[in-house]
C-alpha cells in the first residue's frame, strides 16, 4: 500500500492529525496497534485549551464539545483553609473546556469513516524503516499478513511506549527526564462535582484534585507513594482523604458515589530533542509527557499536531524543505514553556518526600504572591489558558 503520510498511532494526536491533513487534500494512513474500543477505554485528563477547541472546530468536528463542554472561567489553588482563585477570563479574556480526552478521541473516531481517514486497527509488530530517505516505509501485520505501507513520510503519535522515537540513531538525539516520587490515583464516580471550577489542594497530608467531566460527572485525584496498591485504596478511604486535602468548603460540597474507574498513574517530565529526524515527524506523547498538573498532556500534543500539518501542508503543496526542517524547533519551543508549567505546578502544589522546613516556607510564600499580586495570576493564567502558537 502507498500514502502519502503515514501515521502511527490513533490517540487523539495520530486522529487529529489524520483529520487535518485529509482536510488539506493530502492522504494518508493510520496505524494503530489496539482496537478502538480499546483506544476509548483509557481515561485521561479533560480541560482543553482554546487551540485544541479551535483545531476541532476547524474539523466541523466540535458539535458535541459545544453542546456537552463546560466552559471554564477560572480555576482554584487550595493551600489548608486558603483558597485562591485565578480568574482566568477576566486575566487573560479567555477561557478553558472541560471535555473529556476520551470524548475527544471518540468524536475523531466517529467522523473517520464518513470522511474517509482511513485507520487500521490491530496492526501488529509496527516497524519503521529508511527514516533518513525520501521513502520511508512502515511494515506491520494485519489479520495475521505482513504488510508493508510506503509514504513520503512517517508521523509517530504512538505515545510515550511506541516505536517511532525509538527508530531514531540515539547518535542524533538528547533525552530529559524527572521522575516524581509520587503517582495520583484517580477516581471517576456519577455524582455532581464539588465545585463548578477545578481545585488543585496543597495540603499537609499531600496533593488533591477536584475536576469533572460534567453536570453529574466527577473526577478526583490524591498523590500517593508509588509503592501503594490499588487494591488499598477503596472508595471511602479515597472519598475521606479528598475530603481531608480538599478543605472544609469543598469537602462540604462533595457527593460521594461508587468508582466507576480508579487508577493509579505515575509522573514524569520527559523530552525527546529533536522532533524530527530525516522524514520521521513526532507528535505528542511520543516525544514529550508532562506531570498531569496544569493538564496540559492532550494540548500540547495538538499544538505539535497543529505544527506538524502547516509543515507538510507546505511540503505537499510546495515542496516547501524549510517547513520540515522547522518543524522540531517550532514544536519545541511550545513544548518546553508547557514543560515548566507543568512542573512548577507540580513542584508548588505537592509535598516532596525529599522537602525539608525551607521547600515548605517556598511553597507559602510562592502561594501568597500568588494571592496578592495580578501580576502574578496573570502569569499562571496565561499558561493555563494556552501560550499562543
Ligand atoms: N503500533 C501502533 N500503534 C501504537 C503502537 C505501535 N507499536 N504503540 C502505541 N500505539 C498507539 C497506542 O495504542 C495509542 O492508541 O499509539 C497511540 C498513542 O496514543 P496516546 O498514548 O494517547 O498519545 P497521544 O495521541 O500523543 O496523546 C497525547 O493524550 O494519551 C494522552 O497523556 C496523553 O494527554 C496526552 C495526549
Ligand atoms: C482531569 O479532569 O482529569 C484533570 C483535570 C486537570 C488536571 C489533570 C486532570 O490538571
Amino acid at each position: 500500500m502507498k500514502t502519502q503520510v503515514a501515521i502511527i498511532g490513533a490517540g487523539p494526536a495520530g486522529l487529529l492529525l489524520g483529520h487535518l491533513l485529509r482536510a488539506e487534500g493530502v492522504d494518508c494512513v493510520v496505524l494503530e496497534r489496539q482496537t478502538g474500543d480499546y483506544v476509548l477505554s483509557r481515561i485521561r485528563a479533560g480541560v482543553l485549551e482554546g487551540v485544541t477547541v479551535g483545531l476541532m472546530r476547524r474539523l466541523g468536528l466540535d458539535a458535541r464539545l459545544k453542546a456537552e463542554g463546560l466552559v471554564e472561567e477560572g480555576f482554584n489553588l487550595a493551600d489548608g483553609e486558603r483558597l485562591i482563585r485565578i480568574d482566568v477570563a477576566a486575566l487573560t479574556g479567555r477561557t478553558v473546556t472541560v471535555y473529556g480526552q476520551t470524548e475527544v478521541t471518540k468524536d475523531l473516531m466517529d467522523a473517520a469513516q464518513e470522511r474517509q481517514l482511513q485507520v487500521i486497527y490491530e496492526a501488529g509488530d509496527v516497524a519503521l524503516h529508511d527514516i533518513e530517505s525520501d521513502a520511508p516505509f512502515v511494515t506491520y501485520s494485519h489479520q495475521g499478513n505482513p504488510q508493508r505501507l510506503d509514504a513520503r513520510f512517517i508521523i509517530g503519535c504512538d505515545g510515550f511506549h511506541g516505536p517511532s522515537r525509538k527508530a531514531i540513531p540515539a547518535s542524533a538525539v538528547r533525552e530529559y527526564e524527572r521522575v516524581y516520587p509520587f503517582g495520583w490515583l484517580g477516581i471517576l464516580a456519577d455524582v455532581p462535582p464539588c465545585n463548578h471550577e477545578l481545585i488543585y489542594a496543597n495540603h499537609a497530608r499531600g496533593f488533591a484534585l477536584a475536576s469533572m467531566r460534567s453536570h453529574t460527572r466527577s473526577r478526583y485525584y490524591v498523590d500517593v507513594p508509588l509503592s501503594e496498591r490499588i487494591e488499598d485504596w477503596p472508595d471511602d478511604r479515597i472519598w475521606d482523604e479528598l475530603a481531608i486535602r480538599l478543605g472544609p468548603e469543598a469537602a462540604a460540597g462533595m457527593t460521594r458515589g461508587p468508582s466507576i474507574e480508579k487508577s493509579i498513574a505515575p509522573l514524569r517530565s520527559y523530552v525527546f530533542e529533536p522532533m524530527r529526524h530525516g522524514s520521521l515527524l513526532l507528535c505528542g506523547d511520543s516525544a514529550h509527557i508532562v506531570p498531569p498538573t496544569g493538564a496540559k498532556g492532550l494540548n500540547l500534543a495538538a499544538s505539535d499536531v497543529h505544527y506538524a500539518v502547516e509543515a507538510l501542508a507546505g511540503w505537499f503543496r510546495h515542496h516547501d524543505a524549510d517547513a520540515i526542517a522547522g518543524y522540531s524547533a517550532k514544536a519545541l519551543a511550545r513544548v518546553w514553556k508547557s514543560e515548566r508549567f507543568s512542573w512548577s505546578l507540580t513542584r508548588l502544589m505537592h509535598r516532596f518526600p525529599e522537602d525539608g522546613p525551607f521547600e515548605r516556607a517556598m511553597q507559602v510564600a510562592e502561594l501568597d504572591y500568588i494571592a496578592s499580586s495580578r501580576a502574578a495570576q496573570t502569569s499562571i493564567a496565561e499558561n493555563y489558558v494556552g501560550l499562543p502558537l
